[in-house]
């Protein structure tokens, strides 16, 4: 979907020649005069539209309108969720027509919600053809956000622009079946990143993480017949001075469960254990087109779960890179025993900041549902800024404990820890386990089992939580000032994508 920015006041857009024109009304929308004005307040006086979020009335060939289509939606009070659940209900409807370039009208403060309409529009006209040849490609190919001051916007279109991308690749390769979306498959799909400026990749084998000590990593992939890859993405927009943040994301292209078999039934559900991994490779996406002033290092062990004569069995102890022993009584808990040894290699990287992206649990979804992910943090600051960062781009997490009582039932009589506790606070005990492997800097860690992606008809990955990272990361960098080779985008009229 292309995108663009321009000046467009409620006047312009009647002679707007567009395939729809969506109008976000609210309810303090200041009084307007011409066409658009005139029908407002017809279909208002009538009853048949009402500015309250998620109302919408469409009309085909509109009087006075070049548009082909016009949309009235409701956005209540201009809160962001307002505008997200006005744009996806304009969109949805929309998505039954011939409608391919789509122009949005944001009056005054609904200027400040660019990314979210943008992000609304991409999520509901999003269609998946990777593996099906008979989906049409979504129809919608244009996108034009009409703002009361595009030289004022200008920035804000910018990270629009770098969202909407970094959560289209995260989104498409969590949606890639596990036999399109194997280790190697990611580890190409890293270097192909590493084309951008500024972004470089490398990815180790079995070898390489084997002389490492990754003990515990290897052994979840001992019995695929895919082999293993470790991939280090480097995003370098600041002096080498500058301490990187490292985001680390679960990439078990598909979670059988090993020899802890898993349940038959939405087994393949699993094919999105990756999503935090599609996520690191989505931030970097972002990051490739925004440009901020920062370090990023991402981290993605990635391999299956699978079992067979030589899997890893319960009881079976193994050595991570840490140097501490991990004794495995469930095969299933397979997420924590590689990002453990993630977390150790971040240490040299002597980070600012490591936050660890994984669908880890099955109690977290139990916990908090589909909405907010939860979020674990040793630092107060960390989880302040990625809490914030969460509202803003309405991407939502929440902080959850790590009292060290809950660390109790990872004793083991055979190693240092086990890699299961009992099922209480299930999502609470794996982050207590990563905790021991992150004492070297500040950590947050990122249980996405229940966001990462949609199960039921709407079944696909949803991008998140790369707008939260997105968001984070320019936070973190002030993303005022562009990297030093970055074009500075000067106020212009039209901005073309
Ligand atoms: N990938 C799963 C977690 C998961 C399950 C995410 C269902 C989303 C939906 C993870 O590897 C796993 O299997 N976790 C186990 C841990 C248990 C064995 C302690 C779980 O949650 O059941
Ligand atoms: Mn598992
Ligand atoms: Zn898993």
């Amino acid at each position: 979907m292309n995108l663009e920015l321009q000046t467009l006041t409620w006047a312009q857009a009647a002679s707007v020649s567009t395939d729809a024109l969506i109008v976000l009304v609210s309810q303090k929308s200041p009084k307007n005069t011409g066409v658009l004005a005139t029908m407002l307040a017809q279909a208002e006086k009538t009853g048949d539209f009402s500015p309250a979020a998620g109302q919408c009335l469409m009309w085909w060939k509109p009087p006075g309108l070049q548009a082909q289509r016009l949309v009235f939606a409701g956005v209540g009070e201009g809160r962001a969720q307002d505008v997200r659940q006005a744009v996806t209900a304009a969109v949805t409807a929309l998505k039954k027509t011939k409608t391919a370039k789509i122009t949005i009208c944001l009056q005054d403060e609904l200027a400040s919600h660019l990314a979210i309409a943008a992000q609304a529009v991409a999520d509901a006209s999003y269609i998946y053809t990777a593996t099906k040849p008979s989906a049409k490609a979504s129809l919608v190919t244009k996108l034009t956000l009409g703002v009361p001051d595009s030289s004022k916007s200008s920035g804000a279109f910018a990270v629009a622009k770098a969202q909407l991308a970094g959560v289209a690749l995260a989104r498409e390769w969590g949606n890639r079946p596990a036999n399109h979306a194997t280790p190697s498959d990611l580890a190409n799909a890293a270097k192909a990143l590493a084309k951008h400026p500024r972004i470089s990749c490398q990815v180790l084998g079995l070898k390489e993480v084997t002389r490492l000590g990754m003990g515990s990593f290897a052994s979840v992939a001992q019995a695929s017949a895919e082999p293993l890859k470790f991939i280090v993405l480097e995003y370098k927009g600041a002096a080498a001075s500058q301490a990187p943040v490292v985001l680390i994301g679960k990439g078990i292209t598909f979670d059988t469960g090993g020899i802890s078999l898993k349940p038959g039934p939405g087994m393949d559900e699993m094919k999105f254990d990756m999503c935090g991994a599609a996520s690191v490779l989505g931030t970097f996406e972002a990051l490739a087109q925004a440009k901020p002033q920062l370090n990023v290092v991402g981290l993605i062990p990635a391999c299956e779960n699978m079992p067979g004569g030589k899997a890893l069995k319960p009881g079976d102890v193994v050595t991570s890179m840490s140097g501490q022993t991990i004794e495995i009584l469930n095969t299933d808990a397979e997420g924590r025993l590689i990002l453990c040894d993630a977390l150790t290699y971040a240490k040299r990287f002597k980070p600012s900041a490591v936050i660890d992206i994984a669908t880890l649990t099955g109690a977290c979804v139990i916990a908090l549902g589909h909405l907010r992910t939860g979020l674990y943090a040793t630092d107060e600051d960390l989880a302040r800024k990625l809490s914030e960062a969460g509202d803003h781009s309405l991407d939502l997490n929440w902080r959850m404990p790590l009292d060290d009582e809950y660390a109790e039932g990872l004793k083991s009589n055979f190693a240092d820890v086990a890699n299961v506790a009992d099922r209480a606070a299930g999502s609470v005990t794996a982050a207590k386990f990563l905790h021991r492997f992150a004492k070297d800097f500040p950590w947050a860690h990122m249980d996405i089992a229940g966001t990462a992606w949609k199960s039921g008809a709407a079944k696909g990955a949803t991008g998140r939580p790369v707008p939260s990272l997105l968001a984070y990361l320019l936070a973190e960098a002030d993303h005022a000032k562009p990297a030093k080779s970055a074009k500075t985008s000067k106020p212009a009229k039209t901005q073309r994508a």
